[in-house]
């Protein structure tokens, strides 16, 4: 006879809102396993908080099979916000409550960063609704508070689940720019995303990138003058004349015309969070470059490649991870919180004594902190691949090594 579970009867809905990530999928099956265990019944809900508009948009999870591996998200995504925004100043947060209760969710699990985590918090503080907020970003800026004891002393870094398998395939895609950068010995420069932080930029320097940057230092008039000498110099000194610059799709950079610090969008409209869509600030700085040093240049864009494909190792243990702490939540019925690593360890390591939980009116966005970032040469500093090395492994970059003797013409 199949035991009583110790919630039958109640219900918890997970949602995923905002850009997608590999690790959905995986954060999804992970949650939704460990409910079912606990006797949940446990509903998805579609396109994150646009499912629960309306008359709702739900799907039952419990017991059918589901890919965690897909990168992804099967409950899909969207960029709703329930709260009046600029871009839709009506406030549907009243829809959402509404539909809480006629689906009866007990709990909500809201996959999600800043902005989908940010709604769900205040669900949580104006409406007490029970929520727990799972976090989710590629670009790595959504504080967890979490610690690198780098030598010994420990310095608040970030960890979220969409990170790893990004920058897993940030580091592979540079080490394969190498062999077309090299053949036309060109200055190649890439653009990752992260719309305000470098934590993903820093994954290039992994694949063998020499110079970065990222939008925490801008690029102003000084500081470009001083950057295109550097960039000169560092190709010049490079053993086959090839240098790949990784470049954050929010970098600043002083634009000589209008006289002053911009960004480059690939569309200045706003979604409901009041985000413009980043691209194409490579091209523009290859094309200066070109200008500047007389060295031919090119932009290339990794766009949504990394966010892309199946969930790393990494990744798909750290979701787990995260999954049981979950699962002490809802235990101990502790909402409005976010389980988070406390500290920044290697894939072994990813186990619960190492999780927490944070005060979901504590999140909101982290920037690299200065001292993963050595401003004069433009690169990322020991202490990051310390901490990058911890997620990713060691830099790996592709060489062709063979030096090939030179003919001199017979008298
Ligand atoms: O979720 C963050 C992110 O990956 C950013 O790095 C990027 O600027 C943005 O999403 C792009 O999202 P989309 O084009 O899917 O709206």
């Amino acid at each position: 006879m199949i035991e009583e579970k110790l919630f039958s009867g109640k219900t918890l809905a997970i949602l995923s809102g905002g850009g997608d990530t590999p690790a959905i999928n995986s954060s999804i099956e992970c949650v939704r396993n460990r409910a079912a265990m606990l006797g949940y019944k446990v509903y998805g809900i579609l396109r994150g908080w646009k499912g629960l508009l309306g008359d709702g948009d739900l799907v039952d999870l419990t017991n059918i099979p589901y890919d965690g591996i897909y990168g992804g998200t099967g409950l899909l995504s969207s960029r709703t916000n329930p709260f009046p925004s600029k871009k839709n100043p009506e406030d549907r947060s009243q829809q959402i409550l509404k539909n809480i209760e006629r689906y009866k969710i007990d709990v909500l699990v809201t996959i999600g960063g800043d902005d989908t985590n940010g709604a769900a918090k205040q669900m949580y503080e104006k409406y007490g609704i029970p929520v727990i907020g799972f976090p989710k970003t590629i670009d790595n800026d959504l504080r967890t508070r979490s610690l690198h004891d780098y030598k010994g002393t420990k310095h608040e870094a970030v960890l979220c689940p969409g990170f790893a398998s990004a920058a897993m395939a940030i580091k592979k895609l540079t080490s394969k720019l190498h062999t077309t950068n090299e053949s036309h010995q060109r200055i190649m420069v890439l653009e990752v995303m992260g719309r305000d932080a470098g934590w993903l930029t820093g994954s290039a320097s992994f694949g063998g990138a020499q110079i970065s940057l990222i939008p925490e230092v801008p690029m102003t008039h000084e500081r470009k003058d001083f950057f295109f000498e550097y960039v000169k110099e560092q190709y010049l000194r490079s053993p086959k004349r090839s240098l790949i610059i990784a470049v954050s799709e929010g970098v600043r950079w002083w634009n000589e015309n209008s006289q002053q610090l911009e960004m480059v969008y690939a569309s200045p409209d706003l979604d409901e969070y009041g985000h413009p869509r980043f691209g194409g600030i490579s091209g523009v700085i290859a094309s200066e470059i070109s200008k500047k040093t007389g060295i031919e240049a090119r932009g290339q864009i990794s766009g949504y490649i990394p966010r892309s494909g199946k969930c790393f190792e990494y990744d798909r243990r750290l979701t787990a991870t995260l999954a049981d702490k979950v699962t002490d939540l809802l235990l101990r019925q502790d909402y409005g919180k976010m389980p988070v690593m406390k500290d920044i360890v290697p894939y072994c390591e990813l186990e619960e004594y190492h999780t927490g939980a944070i005060d979901m009116g504590n999140i909101g966005n982290f920037p690299l902190p200065e001292e993963y970032y050595n401003v004069n040469e433009f690169s990322f500093s020991d202490q990051y691949t310390d901490f990058l090395t911890n997620i990713i492994g060691k830099p790996y970059r592709m060489e062709f090594d063979v030096v090939f003797p030179v003919v001199i013409p017979q008298r």
